[in-house]
């Protein structure tokens, strides 16, 4: 069979962990996939950086735009990051030649998802995107095909991991709050720019992926109530502690009376409750249903491979040809939807755990 032919942009901390995957484990995946896989091109800023993996049978790009636009390709890999540059400008250049995407970029989502949904729509190529919520979790796939059948009342939980690191290792070895930032970093689970994920609004990117899931409604980014760990001392976690809670950073997206409600800011959850036990990288997301009552998925947030393995399971859909809408684009795919803002000052920071 002829090889699925990958172009990768982006040879970060997510890329060079997906182009070892798929060099080390090729025969693997091809039996999987029913065909070999093969990155034929790539691209970065530094090209000579070693990735760890051996680039020399693939064509180098310095800008993913010109990759994307000109490599003879199957499918395009997007793990550069970022709303709007390179990013957006090199989905669109291989959705507009009709060949799919698969990314990670939960920030080009939720601000252009739906208008890359209608160009992928039209040109007939899917956008695949596991990666851009919870990392590692297959929360896309279950939100999208094994919850199907049900309504929606809530969808919350843990989104960002680097958050959740940072506030573990506050709490359990007193570290200062700069200094596990640093650590996260060196660990490859913060974004390019941190602030996205100290400020609350990489947490807010993903929940506006979700919730556009949950209930069948258009991205609204602008809705969320965004506020993040910037301000969390040692002292706020230790006082927490002694009154019995925890402070975790939850996105929560949940229907109300005056419409979806979507917001993101620090909480106190009792010690004693399950999402109370998930530490460090790890992230969790409990969704809330008619038929199922409550589900929830723990697993790893951040990091090279449990990302690069959500990435691979869009490759071998791919591969494998499978075609799922993307998000609901057009009036008569959208359920009905009205925002209702939070407000602080009515106790809007509680969550009654399920
Ligand atoms: P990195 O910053 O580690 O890697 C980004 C890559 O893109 C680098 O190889 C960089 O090149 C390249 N790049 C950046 N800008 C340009 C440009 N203008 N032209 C060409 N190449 C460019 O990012 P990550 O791997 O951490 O993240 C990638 C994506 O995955 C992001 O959207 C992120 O939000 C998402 N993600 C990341 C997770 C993680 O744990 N890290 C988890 C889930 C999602 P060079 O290496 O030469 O600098
Ligand atoms: N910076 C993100 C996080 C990466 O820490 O959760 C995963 O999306």
């Amino acid at each position: 069979d002829s090889p699925l032919r990958i172009g990768l942009a982006g040879l970060g901390t997510v890329g060079a962990s997906l182009a070892r995957l798929l060099s080390t484990r090729a025969q693997t995946y091809a039996l999987r996939a029913g065909r070999p896989i093969k990155i034929v091109a790539v691209s970065a800023r530094d090209r000579s950086r070693d990735r760890g993996v051996d680039l020399s049978a693939m064509a180098w790009f310095d800008d993913p735009v010109e990759l994307a636009s000109k490599a003879e390709i199957d499918l395009f890999v997007e793990l550069v990051g970022g709303s709007e540059g390179a990013a957006l400008a090199s989905v669109k250049a291989a959705l507009n030649r009709g060949i799919p995407v698969v990314t990670a970029n939960k920030a080009l989502l939720a601000h252009h998802g739906v208008e890359l949904a209608k160009l992928g729509q039209k040109k007939n190529a899917t956008i695949f995107f596991e990666a851009a919520a919870a990392g590692g979790i297959p929360i896309i796939k279950t939100m999208r095909e094994a919850l199907r059948g049900n309504a929606v009342h809530r969808v919350y939980g843990i989104l960002n991991g680097t958050c959740n690191y940072m506030l573990t290792r506050m709490e359990k070895e007193g570290i200062a709050f700069d200094d596990c930032l640093a650590d996260a970093q060196r660990l490859g689970y913060a974004e390019a720019d941190p602030t996205f994920d100290i400020g609350g609004f990489d947490a807010a990117h993903k929940l506006a992926l979700l919730t556009s899931l949950a209930f069948g409604c258009e991205i609204d980014l602008d809705s969320i109530f965004i506020e993040g760990i910037s301000s969390v001392t040692n002292a706020d976690i230790e006082a927490a502690a002694e009154l019995g809670y925890r402070i975790k950073l939850l996105a929560v997206a949940q229907r109300t009376d005056s419409g979806i409600e979507q917001r993101v800011h620090p909480t106190m959850i009792p010690a004693h409750s399950a999402l109370a036990q998930v530490d460090g990288v790890t992230n969790a997301v409990a969704v809330d249903t008619d038929l199922l009552g409550s589900i929830l998925l723990v697993g790893p947030g951040a990091g090279g491979n449990a990302t690069a393995s959500a990435v691979l399971s869009d490759v071998l859909d791919m591969a494998k040809g499978v075609r799922l809408p993307t998000f609901a684009v057009d009036a008569k795919q959208l359920a009905p939807y009205k925002r209702a803002r939070m407000r602080a000052h009515e106790g809007g920071y509680y969550i009654r755990l399920s």
